[in-house]
């Protein structure tokens, strides 16, 4: 068979699956796209996957409103693999059985094979897949066979050759299914014969390609945040048009140690960028001052910021000619999310920090189909280093969500030398990538202690650390009791006006992972 190149559909049939089976498809260096289920055939066609693939989904086929696709689609020819409630619609839709049962199966269990399959030619006679239904596939679709069964699942899996469609009642996307990850990429490349041609490098040459198409010799501009999305999309529109990107870096005075020295020594240094790097901290601290409110010390540094921004673009301007282009990190969820009307997600609830819609640019998006993950491997393949494409998310606002109460020069050095401790630590128990956000907290309290001979009345450090997947909820980070105790040493021995050390043991809801 000779493999093919060609995006992968997954269709998303109403759960938090279909990302992920995205990101495994991607995984295995095949192009993938999320569709919503309502899609019809004709612009399935015009797409011209090289697969399909069905997510799974909450409903049961027999509830009244429970997604379905354009039935056209089974018509075009093209590989399909159904997952849970997919597997089901597909059997539904063509001829087999599903029943409500009334027992399903949640979690780990044993899947059986039935005997040699083209879907499962490598696996031994058991192995364990990860469940989650309530209705089973009784009946395999005709012209399939039915090929694996779990105890309450009586066809757990079914493959019809000919059409090249399968189905599978577990979940292969998930890391819990022993083999997942391999079913994934055995379906793509052997059974759809698709070419595993999506890599990293790969990527970063369509991506070159379509900045060099979409901004021709114009000039562009990109706001560098110290995050990993911007530095990335800058690194890449680099490597497109070279000295035709100018970068500008607002230094607010509320960044984490040594964020503009970082920013200065890849940018400037490393990639011969122009970079502006406004010191910008004497107006933040001036425009804060006296101000305790959360939502108006947001709302104050969101203005300035743009208000900076804005002058700095119209400078630009007036000395080499106005940008046309302005490059924005958006990633591929937030372009998913707002595109099919789910949950808002976290950039547009915290644009802090953001750019109005209305400046004048049109935008270069240089990010727009790439997961998180991606972002980062084509970061370190770009040259960017690792503690930079490693770094985890920071508000748009700065460390002024960490300070309560006023936030002043002193408070902020106070806390920046706090965090610079507490990240050090984290990351010398090689836990920083493990958590989502891990940092220190400046409360509007003082409490009296001893040290010495003397008595002192300085502020505690709160240490705040979470796990999460995608910030909308987050678990307290159970960190060892050795490392607390050294953080905690560090931080009343080494950063002055700190006496005190406490840990946030709250999760998200009902608590925020930011104090303010
Ligand atoms: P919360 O505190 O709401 O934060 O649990 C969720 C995620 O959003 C980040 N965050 C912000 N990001 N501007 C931003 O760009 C903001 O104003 C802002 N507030 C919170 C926070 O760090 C966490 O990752």
């Amino acid at each position: 068979m000779s493999l093919v190149e060609g995006t992968v559909l997954v269709v998303d049939l109403g759960a938090q699956y279909a990302q992920l089976i995205a990101r495994r498809v991607r995984e295995a260096h095949c192009y993938s796209e999320i569709v919503q289920h309502g899609i019809t055939a004709d612009e399935v066609k015009a797409k011209a996957p090289a697969a399909i693939i069905l997510s799974g989904g909450p409903k049961s086929v027999y509830e009244d409103h429970s997604p379905r696709i354009d039935p056209g689609i089974y018509e075009l020819g093209i590989p399909m693999l159904g997952i849970c409630y997919g597997a089901q619609l597909m059997a539904q839709d063509l001829g087999g059985t599903v029943t409500a049962t009334g027992r399903g199966e949640y979690g780990r269990t044993t899947l059986s094979l039935a005997g040699t399959s083209t879907m499962f030619d490598a696996w031994g006679a058991q192995s364990t897949v990860w469940m989650s239904h309530g209705d089973s596939i009784t009946e395999a679709p005709a012209g399939a066979v039915s090929l694996a069964t779990t105890p309450e699942a009586p066809v757990a899996a079914y493959a019809d050759d000919v059409a090249r469609r399968y189905g599978v009642q577990f979940h292969p996307e998930v890391v819990h299914t022993e083999r997942g990850q391999e079913l994934i990429a055995h379906f793509l490349h052997e059974l759809a014969g698709i070419a595993p041609t999506w890599t990293n490098s790969s990527i970063i040459e369509a991506e070159v390609a379509k900045i060099q198409a979409q901004v021709g010799t114009e000039r562009v501009l990109c706001a560098l945040s110290g995050g990993v999305d911007s530095a990335v999309a800058a690194a890449l529109v680099y490597k497109a048009i070279g000295q035709q990107l100018v970068c500008v870096f607002v230094d607010t005075g509320l960044m984490r140690a040594n964020e503009g020295d970082q920013i200065e020594e890849v940018f400037r240094d490393q990639f011969h960028v122009e970079l502006i790097h406004v010191k910008a901290a004497d107006r933040f601290f001036d425009a804060l001052e006296g101000v305790t409110d959360p939502e108006r010390k947001r709302k104050i540094i969101g203005e300035l910021f743009i208000r900076i921004f804005e002058e700095t673009a119209r400078d630009i301007a007036s000395h080499e000619g106005a940008p046309r282009f302005l490059v924005q990190g958006t990633l591929y969820p937030d372009v998913i999310e707002s595109g099919s009307g789910h949950a808002a997600t976290i950039k547009s609830t915290h644009n802090v920090g953001g750019l109005p819609e209305d400046l004048d640019f049109d935008l270069c998006e240089p990010l727009r189909t790439l997961f998180k993950d991606e972002v980062r491997a084509v970061g370190e393949e770009l040259g960017l280093s690792e503690s930079l494409v490693w770094r985890q998310p920071f508000p748009g606002p700065g460390l002024a969500v960490r300070i309560v109460g006023e936030v002043t020069r002193e408070r902020a050095e106070i806390l920046r030398n706090a965090d610079a401790v507490v990240i050090e630590e984290i990351k010398k128990a090689g836990l920083y990538r493990e958590l989502w956000q891990s940092f220190a907290v400046l409360p509007a309290v003082r409490t009296v202690g001893v040290m010495g001979d003397g008595r002192t009345y300085a502020y505690p450090i709160v240490i705040r650390a979470v796990t999460s997947d995608d910030a909308m909820t987050a678990d307290w980070a159970r960190l060892p009791y050795d490392l607390i105790e050294t953080i905690a040493n560090r931080l009343i021995n080494e950063v002055d006006g700190v006496n005190r050390v406490a840990l946030d043991v709250t999760s998200k809801p009902p608590g925020t992972i930011e104090w303010e």
